[in-house]
């Protein structure tokens, strides 16, 4: 201002308002100074009704985002976590991508969150849910309680195992038959690659009628950038990752919704499936509105597909560095195929329960999982932790969780416990053999209780086993390259891993 004040030959007035600024600048400068530390001291200090954890809010907006984005360079506890254990103890507060966030590694604190969703804490991918949820006049916490009972219901009835046992488990298996087929006819796959958009399709398909063979973009690599980038600094600015995020979601969203009313105008086009289901359950339940079901469908698809091409993936890894298992797994199957009066019949149910070290190899990310399947989803935990959000104000082991605040349940701190798991970090599928049911359920829950428990676990479960089965009867494998695991926070596998099928005679 004074500038073009000085330009314009006002220099007289415009000295007297400079002499006034400079005069003033000890009082500006100060002022700006105590607001930015009572700034950052409301930051640091929330205000709160009772006693806040011990932790650090770090800066403002940013919190300690940077810190928990470094990588870790293996698969033990993330660092960030583990410093702030040491620290603080098991119960902390923190601030991550524009949230405050109360952590908890404490398996019996986490219990209690999980056993009480939707009273206490809600998914925390509902968050954007919540202006559909004040439209009747009911408390939050009522309508969120309703939402997750609707959400376990539609899942079970086309994931759970009602399903599995009728059309779903042929379907899986024929799936896995004509993928691998086709893998063991090219070279080196990234085993990641080709599972994820395998899985994806798959279940999406399961979900709202997606047909890959019509469809000329790749969903499944949209979904993959959303995840990669969820947890980004929330910076909606064009360029930031945060921001690419929100558009692909945005996307997302508009497609569902377009199917939606596509079916809703055209009753020819319905097909029965999930979406379809939501569609009838829109008459009876209030919340389900036409904006309400793309989210419900992202949500659930979020849920599955992720956590099965990982575990996947990351049981490769297990499997090509350990050969003793691959022989004993393959000592189970073929025994399987040998009870068989028709070798060339699907797999049954009865088989697919049968297959217990099978289950110990691997794939309980999932809760009640099967032991490889035990095994590798104890070290995988392909989440830092569990994202809640507080529902209301609440006390855990004295102190309080605020309401609005999110919640990070980190399960994996009781599966990486070295006093319950002798070396952790090593795939080693045998321990489960020594451990009881009490040890077991107290100190692993891979993937918690709630939505994944219900949605995912037996859908995944019988994938992962499936997939091993129809793998180790009919194709061997060997590890190309690549193989590098870190956690970043979310498990990631550097260049990839390159696997290289070949069928067996
Ligand atoms: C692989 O699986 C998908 C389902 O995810 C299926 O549509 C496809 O036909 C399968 N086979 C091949 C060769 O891609
Ligand atoms: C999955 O769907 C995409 C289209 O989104 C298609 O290009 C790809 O071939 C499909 N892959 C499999 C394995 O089904
Ligand atoms: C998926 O990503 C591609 C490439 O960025 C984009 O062109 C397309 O519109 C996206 N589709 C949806 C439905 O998000
Ligand atoms: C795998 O873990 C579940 C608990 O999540 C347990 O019930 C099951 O017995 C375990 N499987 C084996 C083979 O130990
Ligand atoms: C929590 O873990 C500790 C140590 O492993 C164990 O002694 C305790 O019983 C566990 N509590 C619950 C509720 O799981």
């Amino acid at each position: 201002m004074w500038a073009i004040g000085l330009s314009l030959g006002r220099e007289v007035p415009e000295e007297s308002h400079i002499v006034k600024f400079f005069a003033f600048f000890p009082t500006v400068v100060a002022l700006v100074v105590i607001c930015y530390s009572h700034l950052i001291s409301k930051w640091k200090n929330p205000k709160i009704e009772g006693v806040l954890p011990p932790g650090s809010m770090g800066w403002p907006l940013i919190g300690e985002t940077l810190q928990f984005i470094v990588p870790g360079r293996s698969l033990e506890l993330h660092p960030f976590i583990k410093k702030r254990m040491q620290k603080y103890g098991p119960i902390f507060k923190t601030s991550l991508a524009g949230r405050p966030i109360i952590v908890s590694t404490d398996n019996e604190t986490n219990k209690y969150i999980l056993h009480n969703e939707g009273t206490l804490v809600e998914l925390w991918y509902l968050d954007s849910f919540a202006k559909f949820f004040s439209l009747e006049g009911e408390t939050r916490v009522t309508a969120v309680g309703k939402v997750h009972r609707y959400m376990r219901s539609i899942t079970s009835n086309h994931f759970g195992v009602e399903s599995l046992k009728g059309s779903l488990l042929p379907k899986i298996e024929d799936m896995l038959h004509t993928n691998l087929s086709k893998w063991a006819t090219q070279g080196p796959v990234d085993i990641k690659e080709v599972i994820s958009v395998m899985v994806f399709n798959f279940t999406a398909n399961k979900i709202f009628g997606y047909e890959s063979e019509n469809s000329n973009e790749k969903l499944s690599d949209n979904y993959t950038r959303i995840l990669n980038s969820f947890i980004s600094l929330p910076l909606n600015i064009p360029g930031t990752s945060f921001h690419r995020c929100m558009q692909d979601r945005e996307k997302m969203l508009k497609m569902f919704k377009d199917t939606l009313m596509e079916r809703i105008n055209d009753p020819s086009k319905r097909r029965g499936d999930f979406l379809d289901q939501a569609i009838d359950d829109m008459e009876t339940e209030k919340f389900l509105t036409v904006d309400f079901i793309p989210q419900l469908l992202f949500g659930i698809l979020f849920a599955t597909f992720e956590s099965i091409s990982t575990t996947l993936t990351l049981t490769f890894k297990f499997l090509s560095e350990n050969t003793r298992a691959v022989e004993e797994l393959t000592a189970e199957h073929d025994a399987i195929m040998r009870k068989r009066e028709n070798p060339n019949s699907r797999l049954t149910w009865e088989e697919y329960k049968s297959m217990t070290f099978t289950q110990m190899v691997g794939f309980h990310a999932l809760e009640n999982g099967p032991c490889v399947v035990n095994e590798t989803l104890r070290i995988f935990s392909g989440i830092p932790g569990l994202f809640r959000k507080a529902l209301k104000d609440f006390q855990v082991k004295g102190f309080t969780v605020p309401a609005g605040w999110t919640v990070m349940l980190v399960t994996p701190a009781a599966q990486l416990n070295p006093e319950t798991f002798k070396d952790p970090v090593t795939f080693n599928p045998w321990r489960w053999k020594d451990l009881d049911q009490v040890t077991i359920s107290k100190n692993f829950m891979p993937f918690g209780g709630g939505i994944r428990q219900c949605a995912g676990a037996e859908y995944s479960k019988v994938v992962l086993s499936t997939f091993l089965h129809v793998l180790v009867t009919r194709y061997r494998f060997t590890k190309v390259k690549g193989g590098d695991v870190s956690r970043t926070p979310f498990v990631s596998f550097g260049d990839g891993i390159q696997i290289k099928f070949t069928a067996k005679n």
